[in-house]
């Protein structure tokens, strides 16, 4: 009977966990989220092979060449406005830079760093 109880007071606590993980809980950090960007993550890429490691130059699709506007919105005043559009790149391109999302700590932290470029 006790047993059962810590069973069921351990899980409890590894769902909280889990929900919690999913969650901005750590400030936004500018310098981590250089870090991040820059970085590969155990796959072909990082998000500067195709942003550039200073995005508020043109980046170029690491695979089809194509040009890419900048990130920073110091240089492209229409970045980070339609939410829709931000997450859905979010999405597909941490897939394919980590192979899975990105933590909502990691996007701040990108975001913070990307918001204090200078043009
Ligand atoms: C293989 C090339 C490639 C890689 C690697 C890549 N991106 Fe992108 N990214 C794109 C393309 C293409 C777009 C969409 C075209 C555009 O918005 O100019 C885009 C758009 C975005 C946007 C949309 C911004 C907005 O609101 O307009 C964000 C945010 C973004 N990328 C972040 C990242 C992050 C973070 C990483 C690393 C985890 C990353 N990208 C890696 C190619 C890439």
């Amino acid at each position: 009977m006790q047993r059962l109880t810590l069973r069921a007071a351990v899980l409890a606590a590894l769902i909280g966990l889990a929900g919690f993980a999913g969650s901005a809980n750590a400030a936004p950090d500018p310098a981590r989220g250089q870090q991040f960007f820059t970085a590969k993550h155990g796959r072909e890429w990082s998000c500067s092979s195709c942003h550039t490691a200073t995005p508020t130059a043109e980046g170029k699709h690491a695979n089809t060449g194509k040009p890419i506007e900048p990130l920073a919105p110091a240089a492209n005043p229409k970045r980070f406005t339609d939410a829709a559009k931000t997450e859905k790149w979010f999405r597909r391109n941490c897939n394919d830079v980590l192979g899975r999302e990105c933590t909502a700590d990691e996007k701040a932290d990108v975001r913070a760093w990307l918001a204090g470029l200078k043009p």
